[in-house]
């Protein structure tokens, strides 16, 4: 068997779409979504990822307002900064990128977001939120794996969804949202013991570690559909993911590949989020000029 190539640029193009579609509807109506992010020191891989959302941004015709600051920038200077960008009308998503230097404790950050503007859903109210089924701001890259598996058909319902990973951005989530939507779910990582025994039984296998070629082609059931979260170099300094894609195309029915898989979905759904807050913020305005 050959893996069908999810292709997550094409998908994240489609959706991009309709959200600037739906910006022009709501710039019509005298409302710019804006998103304002923050960079804190020199992280390289950061800087780029900040970089491509600023751009996606303005794309479809938001309001994109970047905000840089040195490595050793004080915890409270950044606190007063959030809390100024809570109470401005021209934006409705705040990002702080990850990671942060050691002085500033990221959780504190997270916290002083406003839950109405955590774009990338990693506020505990979200996440409670999310856990209780509630509306809330879903995180980007496990909400860009659930669009791409509705893009493609793939109805999650009664499968076994195996996360290999437990972080609060990537892994966690994915399991959360994949639960919601009645899978049954693992949760491996680097204490598991066994990880191909666990990985075997996956009907959908995300792998979200950060370690090249973690999973080869043991670790995969035939039909299995692999959705690959990692973003590594291999030798050349190629961008590569946590799957032996090779190997593993010749047993998966769908697979995502490094880059354009899960990458750009990511930023297409803090986009989404950007939008979904402005209607949100904006709803009573809304309602009455549609009457
Ligand atoms: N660092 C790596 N991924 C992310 C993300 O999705 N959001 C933020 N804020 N930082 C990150």
């Amino acid at each position: 068997m050959t893996a069908k190539i999810i292709d997550g640029k094409e998908i994240a193009h489609k959706v991009r779409k309709n959200i600037a579609k739906e910006v022009e509807i709501l710039k019509a109506k005298k409302i710019t979504p804006g998103l304002a992010v923050i960079l804190v020191g020199n992280n390289q891989a950061s800087r780029a990822y900040v970089t491509m959302k600023e751009k996606a941004c303005k794309e479809l015709g938001m309001y994109s307002l970047l905000l840089e600051y040195p490595e050793d920038l004080g915890q409270d200077e950044l606190l007063s900064k959030i809390e100024e960008l809570n109470q401005d009308k021209s934006i409705h998503g705040i990002l702080v990128q990850l990671p942060l230097p050691k002085q500033i404790n990221e959780m504190a950050v997270i916290e002083a977001i406003s839950p109405e503007k955590d774009v990338d859903g990693f506020h505990p109210i979200n996440i409670g939120r999310m856990m209780t089924g509630q509306d809330a701001f879903y995180p980007c890259t496990p909400y860009g794996i659930m669009v791409m598996l509705e893009h493609i058909g793939y109805d999650v319902a009664g499968k076994h969804a195996v996360i290999v990973g437990r972080s609060n951005i990537v892994g966690k989530p994915s399991g959360q949202l994949f639960l919601n939507k009645n899978a049954t779910v693992t949760y491996c990582h680097s204490r598991t013991t066994d990880l191909a025994y666990h990985t075997k039984q996956a009907d959908i296998l995300v792998a979200a570690v950060g370690i090249r070629n973690l999973i080869t082609a043991e670790h995969v059931k035939p039909g299995a559909v692999v959705i690959d979260v990692g973003m590594n170099r291999d030798d050349e300094g190629k961008l590569c993911g946590d799957v032996d894609f090779d190997a593993v195309k010749n047993i998966a029915s769908y697979i995502t590949p490094v880059p354009k898989g899960v990458g750009p979905m990511t930023i297409t759904m803090l986009l989404f989020n950007t939008l979904k807050s402005a209607k949100k913020i904006h709803e009573k305005e809304l309602q009455a000029l549609n009457c």
